[in-house]
């Protein structure tokens, strides 16, 4: 059997988020060395707290939460309540968690564990980028030391979801994101282009009710009937895109999507197109030659055989 992948998830929860715990627990295929929340979705007080919560729902044994940062590096934090409710889980209440968090601050957290397994720790970002950005500012050798980052993040050849042209997680905290795509580490984007594609619907999560009747099962169906209805309203179309249970996929399993090796800058001055991921598409981008920081950018995704591993995963028992 391949080796596991050690990760670190520094998430928001957060709907989504949520389900990418559930999905990565369950999936029993990730070493998940802990969880470092900031703040994002909803203040970090909550989605610490909420990461907390989901654990304990799953019974997962003692995987460190670490507290991260409460705001962006520069600006001030617009939480995401609209979408994922005042509590950050669409304002479904989980009993309070038994136990605490890790004393240590997420960002040194994130350091002391990749200093611990050198080469060895993906981070799987689905959140703003500020613990992240943070622990390269403080230690500046870390993205050398890092496997890899697969991060839920930013758009390259479609529409924005908090502006026009910018993802959330990358608007949230666009200086946080410059930091990380020019720190020289080995980034994949899951953005937009493969998140929006990767949706399950209500039907899919009625059948996997009828599946497996358990409490995580009960939990998703409360979980997602919020982001249902809103999505009724705005696309007229009950969805619940799962944006970052797709990156926990490409840790998972990195043929889920297919990827595009391109430059990616991160928009921090204009009013206009503040947080876009500007990715140079051109088919002869590498004729120009002036330094600039790649990425593997998520082009495709098998949304078929990625929805069917996820809901599958979530039915184990
Ligand atoms: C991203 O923003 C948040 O709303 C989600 O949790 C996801 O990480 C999608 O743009
Ligand atoms: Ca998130």
């Amino acid at each position: 059997m391949a080796e596991k992948r050690r990760v670190i998830l520094d998430m928001d929860p957060g709907v989504d988020d949520a389900l990418a715990i559930i999905y990565a627990v369950k999936s029993g295929r990730l070493d998940i060395a802990g969880i470092t929340a900031v703040a994002g979705n909803v203040e970090v007080q909550k989605t610490s707290t909420n990461a907390l919560k989901v654990l304990e729902l799953l019974d997962a044994p003692g995987w460190p939460v670490a507290v991260g940062s409460d705001k962006p590096l520069k600006r001030a934090l617009v939480p995401e309540t609209w979408v994922h409710g005042e509590n950050g889980l669409g304002d479904v209440q989980l009993p309070e968690p038994r136990r605490t968090f890790v004393p240590q601050h997420a960002v040194d957290f994130i350091i002391e564990t990749v200093r611990k397994n050198p080469g060895e720790l993906t981070l799987v970002p689905t959140g703003p980028l500020t613990n992240v950005a943070r622990a390269f500012l403080k230690d500046p050798q870390l993205p050398k030391l890092i496997k890899e980052i697969i991060l839920m993040g930013g758009a390259a050849s479609t529409h924005g979801n908090s502006t026009a042209v910018a993802e959330f997680n990358i608007w949230a905290d666009p200086d946080a994101a410059k930091v990380v795509f020019r720190s020289g580490a080995d980034i994949t984007m899951v953005g937009l282009d493969v998140t929006m594609r990767a949706y399950i619907t209500p039907e899919d999560v009625q059948e996997l009710r009828r599946i497996r009747d358990n409490r995580v099962t009960a939990f998703v169906e409360v979980l997602t009937r919020q982001m249902f209805g809103l999505t009724a309203k705005i696309f007229g179309k009950s969805m619940v895109a799962l944006h970052d249970p797709l990156a926990v996929g490409m840790a998972i399993d990195s043929s889920y999507c297919t990827v595009e090796r391109m430059p990616v800058e991160v928009e921090t001055e204009s009013q206009l197109t503040l947080g876009q991921t500007v990715c140079d598409r051109r088919p002869w981008r590498d004729l120009d030659t002036t330094p600039r920081p790649y990425a593997k950018v998520c082009v495709a995704v098998d949304r078929e055989r990625f929805v069917e591993d996820f809901l599958a995963t979530l039915a184990h028992q």
